[in-house]
């Protein structure tokens, strides 16, 4: 058979199904002959065989293209750091001699100094919390990001909103389904849906596009609540939902007094403006919702995610919540990471999904991989979005000495990663020592099953302190 009869084809399709951390993978390997279209062999043994693999079958390294730089490229400076940040890497850039914000050039140490590996135009990957404007009201507040505000974030908008003690967000529905996390506090929801069957109660919630609904903080703990909404549309305007005392403000009262079947004195004192935001009482126990004679919803709007046991793993940990556990959670998935001083969430990317990441805490540095020679890397730490397009590769280092603890965020029912480290360990050896020039006892080092957060590096480990200074 001459070369150009044979085509290799490396099925992948199977390496992104993996929705569980320690679900198997398979790989297979299939030879084509293009005249006859058959398979000629199937799953290679060395796939299925722990033994070391021969390099004898690999081709002469190429020596079309010179070797990467041998650059560590560390971050320039870490989170500790409490000098003058400067625009210096190596031999590279000078000082910054005019005016200088110091606070967030120590926060963006790879856009002041980036490493020599970034290259071209990655669109902005970065919005913290902190610049959004805040919407104020009695009892809590509420601050958003959405395309206005990171432009290439088109799947996935963000809220964060803060209740105290028994403030209450008022009845309102949207167009966009709401995912959301607690981060601090407990929250009483309530809904209702089509059927008109009710639901009260939980710690993450989902509510499907246009299903009406209410959040109130309650007063487990004294400071109430604060918590994480994420919508499925990168338009979506926490400004622009459908609340109930606005709908009531505008309609004519004869209208409203009609559709009760109720005196129209019974709408004597209703709001004439909407309450978005405002402080009550607290909420009382669950029971007190009223009992639908359609019953509750078959499958519920909450999730207690906080009590899901995490996958341990050797630089960190994960808690995967898609729709396989989370049944009426079928636009959004998530992924919560813990990321150990010096491990890394591994290089990898999501085949189809665009990531909308929301750092709880500690700090991380991120290269988000565009193709064509784009690459940029950016630096995150609690209250920071990140925003990653489908199919761009990354990772997520902790350069700090405190956990790193983040979520990833899809519009999917099911979560989905590819793993550089097992793609190349489940494709034949002679492909990777041909291409990557790695030698075959050197192969030993990639995973067949994905490691999701790798441990620190054995050697060369640890985020470098130095400074330009
Ligand atoms: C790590 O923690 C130690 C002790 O708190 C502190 O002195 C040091 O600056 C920290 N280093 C980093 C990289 O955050
Ligand atoms: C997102 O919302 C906008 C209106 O805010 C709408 O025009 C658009 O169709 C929505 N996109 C999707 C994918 O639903
Ligand atoms: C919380 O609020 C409920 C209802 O108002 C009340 O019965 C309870 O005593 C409160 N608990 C605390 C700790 O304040
Ligand atoms: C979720 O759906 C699966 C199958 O679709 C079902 O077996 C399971 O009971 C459901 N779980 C809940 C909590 O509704
Ligand atoms: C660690 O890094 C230094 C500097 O880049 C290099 O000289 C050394 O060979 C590295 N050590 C190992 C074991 O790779
Ligand atoms: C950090 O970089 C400096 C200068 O390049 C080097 O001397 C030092 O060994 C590096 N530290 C680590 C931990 O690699």
């Amino acid at each position: 058979m001459s070369l150009r009869n044979i085509f290799t084809f490396v099925t992948c399709a199977l390496l992104l199904a993996s929705y569980s951390a320690a679900a198997p993978t398979a790989a297979s390997v299939v030879s084509l002959s293009a005249s006859s279209a058959v398979a000629s062999s199937s799953l290679l043994a060395w796939s299925s065989s722990e033994t070391e693999p021969s390099s004898t079958s690999a081709a002469p390294a190429s020596e079309t293209v010179a070797p990467a730089s041998d650059d560590p490229n560390y971050v320039a400076w870490t989170p500790d750091y409490t000098g003058t940040p400067e625009a210096i890497r190596g031999s590279l850039g000078s000082t910054v001699i005019g005016p200088q914000n110091v606070p967030l050039d120590l926060q963006n140490a790879d856009m002041l100094a980036p490493p020599t590996t970034d290259n071209g135009a990655v669109p902005n990957a970065k919005w913290p919390f902190s610049m959004s404007h805040n919407r104020l009201q009695t009892g809590g507040w509420a601050r958003q990001q959405n395309v206005g505000q990171l432009p290439a974030a088109t799947e996935l908008a963000g809220v964060d909103m803060r209740l105290e003690a028994g403030a209450i967000r008022e009845l309102h529905w949207h167009t966009a389904s709401e995912w959301a996390y607690v981060t601090q506090g407990s929250v009483q929801v309530s809904a209702v849906n089509q059927l008109g069957q009710n639901f009260n109660k939980g710690d993450l919630w989902f509510f499907p596009a246009g299903v009406p609904h209410t959040l109130q903080a309650t007063n487990a703990t004294e400071d109430g609540a604060e918590f994480l909404l994420v919508f499925d549309n990168g338009t979506f305007d926490e400004d622009g939902t459908f609340l109930i005392t606005d709908w009531l403000a505008h309609t004519p009262k004869e209208v409203i007094a009609k559709n009760f079947g109720a005196p129209i004195s019974v709408f004597n004192e209703i709001p004439g403006d909407d309450l978005y935001i405002f402080p009550a009482a607290p909420p009382g126990p669950d029971s007190d919702a009223p009992v639908s004679p359609s019953g509750t919803v078959s499958s519920p709007y909450t999730f207690a995610m906080s009590q899901m046991p995490a996958t341990e793993l050797s630089g960190g940990s994960v808690k995967i919540v898609d729709s396989h556990v989370f049944n009426i959670s079928k636009t959004t998935a998530v992924a919560e990471v813990t990321v150990n001083p010096g491990a890394m969430r591994e290089l990898h990317w999501h085949p189809t999904q665009d990531e909308w990441t929301y750092f709880l805490e500690g700090n991380a540095r991120v290269t988000v991989f565009a193709s064509s020679g784009n690459a940029g890397t950016f630096n995150y730490q609690g209250g920071d979005i990140g925003y990653i397009p489908a199919s761009h590769g990354h990772y997520v280092e902790n350069t700090g000495n405190t956990t790193l603890r983040y979520l990833e965020v899809f519009k999917t029912a099911t979560f989905q990663d590819v793993s550089l480290n097992q793609w190349i360990a489940l494709t034949p050896p002679a492909m990777i020592e041909a291409t990557l020039n790695i030698k075959a006892e050197d192969l030993k080092y990639f995973s067949k099953t994905k490691p999701i957060v790798v441990g620190p590096a054995p050697v060369n480990s640890t985020a470098n302190s130095t400074t330009a200074a």
